[in-house]
């Protein structure tokens, strides 16, 4: 069964001549439950396949393609039943909360009116059921917290606060956009429990974004890994981790803290992800790319096969 479906999916800026694809023909399908983590540097086009689910995307771009939630159209959908599925079926956390959080409005009032807004709870029960989440999310002394402005709050009870807020109306799907990034190494792995800890419990599906594959490979059950807004590799995790297929997966996992010494062995991968306005012809990661021959300049690779339900989007794989 899937929950999340995408097709060939493109986002969009500008038209005509002039259109830039910064995502260009993503697919991947997500079931009940489990977590598809995103990686890829800087640019690749995560968060915008994120907002074009949510349906959040920024004015002048345009989703294309085909994305399925629970069987129905989302690029069909009107704004109304956009708006009526964001909050209570699939709901979303950024880096930063602040972002998304009212400042001038304590936070148990704002957990509270997700409930109201999304489920018509009454007012005090709401107030009951805001304190209760806060305490589910692991701060202490909530019905105090509850009363507290945004700003008297930590970056890392502001994550939870947001956590709160995403999981008031029990969702089915969870995206998390660099939920932990702007964090501390301590608070980033307690953030990282709580939302594994939520989703065995709840059961929800996670889209978990991430620019370091460390992070993702701790939470994910499936591993997406994107370059230049498309896929070059998808697959199980632990598959993925052990015997990665794609030139550029393998330097991310290059790029990994050597937990014998503790420090990256290499810091990054050579070379600049490509301006998506500025798109060379072939394989996109061919200007960084080790195994790259002249064929890899001219033809464009799409994900294939390799072996069951692992795909590589490498002519040399
Ligand atoms: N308003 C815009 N107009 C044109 N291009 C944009 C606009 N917003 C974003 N982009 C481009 O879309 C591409 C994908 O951006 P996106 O934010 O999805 O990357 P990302 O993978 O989430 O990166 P990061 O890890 O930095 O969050 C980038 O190349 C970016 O420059
Ligand atoms: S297609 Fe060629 S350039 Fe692209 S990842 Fe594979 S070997 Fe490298
Ligand atoms: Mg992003």
């Amino acid at each position: 069964m899937t929950l999340l479906e995408a097709e060939a999916l493109t986002v969009t800026f500008g038209q005509a001549a002039a259109v830039v694809r910064v995502v260009d023909g993503l697919g991947f399908a997500l079931a009940p439950g489990r977590t598809l983590g995103v990686v890829g540097e800087s640019g690749c086009g995560k968060s915008m396949a994120a907002l074009a689910v949510m349906g959040l995307l920024p004015v002048g771009a345009r989703a294309g393609g085909a994305l399925r939630f629970d069987g129905e159209d989302l690029l069909a959908m009107s704004e109304a039943g956009r708006r009526r599925l964001r909050g209570r079926r699939m709901a979303m956390i950024f880096q930063e909360p602040m972002t998304a959080l009212n400042p001038v409005v304590p936070v148990g009032v704002q957990i509270a009116e997700m409930l109201v807004v999304h489920e018509g709870a009454r007012e005090t029960a709401a107030r009951q059921r805001a304190i209760a989440l806060l305490e589910r999310v692991g701060i202490a002394e909530p019905a105090t917290r509850a009363a507290a402005y945004p700003h008297q709050l930590s970056g890392g009870m502001r994550q939870r606060v947001m956590i709160a807020m995403a999981i008031a109306c029990r969702p089915s799907l969870l995206i998390a956009d660099e939920p932990t990034t702007a964090l501390d190494v301590s608070v980033q792995a307690q953030i990282l429990d709580l939302l594994l800890e939520l989703q065995r419990d709840e059961g929800m599906a996670m889209l978990f974004i991430s620019h370091n594959l460390g992070v993702i490979s701790e939470i994910a059950d499936e591993i997406m890994v994107m370059y230049a807004g498309r896929v070059a590799e998808h697959g199980p995790a632990q598959s993925v981790l052990a015997a990665p297929l794609h030139p550029y997966t393998r330097g991310l996992i290059a790029t990994l803290p050597d937990p014998a010494r503790r420090k990256p062995v290499l810091p990054t991968i050579a070379g600049t992800v490509p301006d998506p306005r500025w798109r060379a012809a072939g394989c996109a990661f061919h200007p960084r790319c080790p195994d790259a021959t002249a064929e890899c300049a001219a033809t464009l690779p799409t994900p294939r096969e390799r072996a069951p339900r692992r795909f590589a989007a490498c002519l040399h794989a």
